[in-house]
């Protein structure tokens, strides 16, 4: 979703802008825009389509000190250039990019042009701009202080004023703004991965923070103008992470990327001795583990099917009843919050806003939420009483990948602190301990396994439609490996339980419509088989993907072996095969995979 970088220091402003709004790239916007402080007055250029366009349309000899920039993804108004940010004033004195949403815009807008202020885009931006301009204050900081008093809404703001060209000032209300502390200079972004290359210094704000950010340093105050001292703390991210380092696509990269990240996850966390976990992070003594009589797992989106996996391995080993909703279900229908539930909140990116949401109504009815959150201090980690941190890394693609193996993960380990404080013996704890210390080498055997399956990938990437079929630990398996295939392929892929097919869509089922089945070894598998004879019945071709051993149905068109692990962690071998399929989908059709068309990496607004 939209982006925010800024620069002010020594250097010129200009490059670093740009490449930071790159940086930004992935996490989706359909705009940009950029104001530079220049000797000659404030320089502003805005330009619908990709960032290497807004950069070709810069004047070449552009430069400046200091500068905002951004990465629009369209809310309020269409996508056009005047729509696009930086918005500004109306005597262009003032620049402002905005993350969020401006709740009260419509009256401010009306209340601005009763007073003669003509707008010139669509946006509930441009009212902030106008609000600053026509503020009585003295300094910037008061301005933007005396506009954010009459602003409702969610935002990140950062500001320039030709009268104050030593300064940005900056405004966090529901939406992620970070500090970049470097040598006589300082940088401003909504995501770490915008200042990575710059410094290791940060400061996150918190909602109801404001920033004046100056060559020299920065001051932090409440909207009330008191000062708030923060310091700056050291982030562990690699250049190398947020790069392509060689790859042609950042899905590819962090698909191949899961056997080592992995690694990093479970180390240390996994007891040998007493199959058991340590998960410190959860702020959950062993008795208030075990007065929990459900679990409830909150996600959007991918994070909502791997939220299935999750509440499976939880009635596997814990045997208590668990499921999953999507986030932006929930948070609306007034839900019935019950004390003895743990809630776990899902996000890769800990900014999703439904999920926020979710996290917020569970809390204001006293339950109990925790995180499963990849992105260290998001807001939804800092919202929730506790979590497990996944460890993966940036990730980049749009379309999740191995932050979804990580959350599957992150459920097995809860599952095993809520077995082994109920029922689980010591025993079944040490088989799903060595299980996960087997998931690295076989997720990489899966991966060598690339060709062939970028092979299925190529035929299945000619159907107009696909059916993704599983049943109990397979069926949300089978519902992420659909949306991959959609999001990155732009096919038609839909998911059923495989029980399901015989009860309607059947009926769909001709040599045009390809099923992908998912056929673990297990109690189910002849049942599963069952399902596929009906398929091929109706000329069907079916790629099952399945374990090593399994008998091969007659005329199965495709097969995909992953190898086999304990029956409660094989739901998350039998996605890995599914993601390269969705990769090479896209591949074959020529698709921008790191960047599908429509959608953002996090959707911060509602
Ligand atoms: C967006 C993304 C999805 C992602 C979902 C949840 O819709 O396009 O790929 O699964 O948000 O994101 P989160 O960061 O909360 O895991």
């Amino acid at each position: 979703m939209c982006g925010i970088v800024g620069y002010i220091g020594t250097q010129n402003a200009v490059p670093i802008l740009m490449e930071g709004l790159s940086r930004l790239e992935y996490r989706g916007y359909d705009s940009a825009g950029v104001a530079i402080m220049s000797p000659q007055g404030t320089k502003v250029f805005r330009q619908v389509g990709r960032v290497r366009e807004l950069e070709a349309a810069l004047p070449g000899r552009l430069s400046g000190r200091a500068g905002i920039a951004h990465t629009r993804w369209a809310t309020h108004g269409p996508v056009t250039q005047a729509n696009a940010h930086p918005q500004v004033s109306q005597d262009r004195r003032v620049s402002v990019v905005h993350n969020g949403i401006i709740d009260n815009a419509d009256d401010l807008r009306e209340a601005l042009a009763s007073r003669g202020a003509v707008f010139a885009s669509e946006t509930d931006t441009e009212v902030v701009a106008h609000l600053i301009a026509l503020a009585s204050a003295a300094t910037l900081e008061d301005a933007v202080l005396e506009a954010l008093r009459s602003v409702t809404g969610t935002y990140a703001l950062a500001v320039t004023d030709e009268r104050h060209p030593d300064r940005i000032v900056v405004a966090r209300n529901g939406s992620p703004l970070i500090l970049g502390v470097g040598d006589r200079e300082m940088f401003v972004a909504s995501d770490l991965s915008a200042l990575v290359r710059h410094t290791t210094s940060v400061v996150h704000l918190d909602d109801g923070e404001v920033a004046c950010v100056t060559a020299s340093g920065y001051r932090t105050f409440s909207r009330d103008a008191t000062d708030i001292a923060k310091l700056p703390t050291r982030i562990d991210l690699d250049l190398a992470d947020v790069d392509l380092a060689g790859h042609e696509h950042f899905m590819r990269k962090e698909i191949l990327e899961q056997p080592d990240s992995i690694e990093r996850m479970i180390r240390g966390r996994l007891d040998e001795r007493f199959g058991a976990v340590r998960l410190d992070g959860l702020n959950l003594t062993p008795r208030e583990l075990r007065g929990f009589r459900r679990v409830k797992m909150l996600g959007c989106g991918s994070a909502y099917y791997v939220g299935q996996v999750g509440a499976q391995m939880i009635e596997d080993l814990a045997r208590m009843p668990a499921d999953a909703e999507p986030a932006s279900e929930f948070r609306y229908r007034n839900p019935v919050i019950e004390p003895d539930t743990l809630y776990v909140a899902v996000s890769q990116s800990g900014e999703t806003a439904d999920t926020a949401f979710a996290v917020r109504e569970v809390k204001r009815k006293g339950g109990q939420v925790v995180g499963l959150v990849n992105v260290v201090g998001s807001t939804i980690a800092r919202e929730c009483d506790g979590g497990i941190y996944l460890h993966a890394g940036p990730e980049i693609a749009v379309a999740s990948t191995k932050a979804l193996t990580h959350m599957a993960i992150g459920f097995a380990m809860l599952a095993l602190v809520l077995g082994r404080v109920r029922d689980l013996s010591i025993s079944d704890g040490q088989r799903i301990v060595a299980g996960l210390q087997r998931l690295g080498d076989q997720i990489g055997s899966v991966l060598a396994d690339e060709a062939r399956i970028a092979d299925v990938a190529g035929a299945l990437a000619q159907a107009q439609s696909l059916f993704f079929i599983g049943r109990v630990r397979g069926y949300p398996v089978a519902r992420e490996g659909a949306q991959k295939f959609k999001e990155v392929s732009y096919r038609h892929a839909e998911a059923y339980q495989a029980s399901e097919l015989k009860h309607g869509p059947l009926a769909l089922i001709d040599e045009e419509l390809p099923t992908v089945a998912i056929v673990p070894d297990d109690e189910l598998t002849g049942r599963n088989l069952a399902a596929i004879e009906q398929i091929k019945a109706r000329n069907g071709r079916v790629a099952v993907v399945t374990h090593p051993g399994v008998p091969a149905s007659a005329g199965e068109a495709w097969r995909i072996t992953v190898p086999k692990n304990e029956p409660e962690l094989d739901p998350i071998l039998l996605t890995v095969p599914l993601q390269l399929l969705a990769y090479h989908a896209a591949r074959a059709l020529g698709h921008d995979i790191d960047k599908p068309r429509n959608l953002a990496k996090s959707v911060t607004v509602e």
